[in-house]
């Protein structure tokens, strides 16, 4: 029998949004790998593996993966939201850069519903018009890319989602981030705090910038600042889908 390998977004965090796609090969597969949190998002059943690891492995899981399809197994390696956003998708391909008979293998990456998406969706439409997404942690890139690339978003008047704003061993980031927002921003706009959304434990949040803390994002938020254009109507948060 001939294996294959299924990179596939779990969504955000309620059942109602992973896909029917993502539900039925995950129903096929034999194995699923994966950080350990969204391995155990999968129901148990007889047949299936589940091969759970910790998250600072991904190119070693990934690997992994790609041997148990090699050998034959029909595999799904699970991560949040969409697999393609800072997550497995990337991984996947990087193992099989030098690798041509990873290559042959049937491999192929099936989209989730992103944290960013999500959350805009519960706050109305803040990434309505051109807007760009940036991973605050420096695991894998150093603080000055981060920095610049932040400014020139700014300059650029995109809205912003931040992933992996702040965690209990980078505390520093998102402190530095909202300062050089504040700089370059030049004015007030609003910045959406959203954590765990559509989970029991959702918090959503909307601040001017001024009153924005670090304190306010931790490892399960997704922060939103608006573009210049962004602003509240009633309940919600949108930005005009005109430049001007
Ligand atoms: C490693 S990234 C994975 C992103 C994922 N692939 C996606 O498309 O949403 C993890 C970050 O995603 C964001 N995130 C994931 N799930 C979330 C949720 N339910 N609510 C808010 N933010 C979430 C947080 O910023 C978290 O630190």
């Amino acid at each position: 029998m001939n294996g294959w390998l299924r990179v596939v977004g779990l969504g955000p965090g309620s059942d109602g949004l992973i896909t029917p796609e993502a539900q039925a090969t995950i129903a096929d597969a034999t194995d699923v790998v994966g950080y350990l949190p969204y391995v155990a998002r999968v129901p148990d059943r007889p047949g299936l593996v589940k091969h759970a690891s910790d998250n600072r492995v991904e190119l070693e899981r990934a690997q992994h993966a790609l041997e148990l399809a090699a050998a034959g197994r029909w595999v799904v390696v699970v991560s949040s939201g969409d697999p393609g956003v800072f997550a497995m998708a990337a991984a996947v391909f990087e193992a099989m850069e030098d690798r041509p008979d990873w290559q042959a293998l049937d491999v192929a990456v099936l989209p989730g519903i992103s944290a960013m998406f999500a959350a805009a969706a519960q706050i109305g439409a803040p990434l309505g018009h051109d807007f760009c997404a940036i991973n605050l942690s420096d695991n894998l890139k150093p603080w000055d890319v981060i920095e610049r690339r932040l400014r020139l978003a700014v300059e650029a008047d995109f809205a912003i989602a931040f992933y992996n704003p702040r965690s209990v061993s980078r505390p520093e980031g998102f402190r530095r981030t909202l300062e050089v927002l504040r700089e370059a921003c030049g004015d007030d706009r609003p910045v959406m705090f959203a954590r765990a959304v559509t989970t029991p434990e959702e918090e959503i949040r909307t601040v001017g910038l001024q009153e924005a803390t670090p304190e306010m994002a931790d490892m399960r938020t997704v922060v939103i600042v608006g573009s210049s254009r962004t602003r509240r109507v009633g309940r919600h948060v949108y930005t005009p889908r005109h430049a001007l």
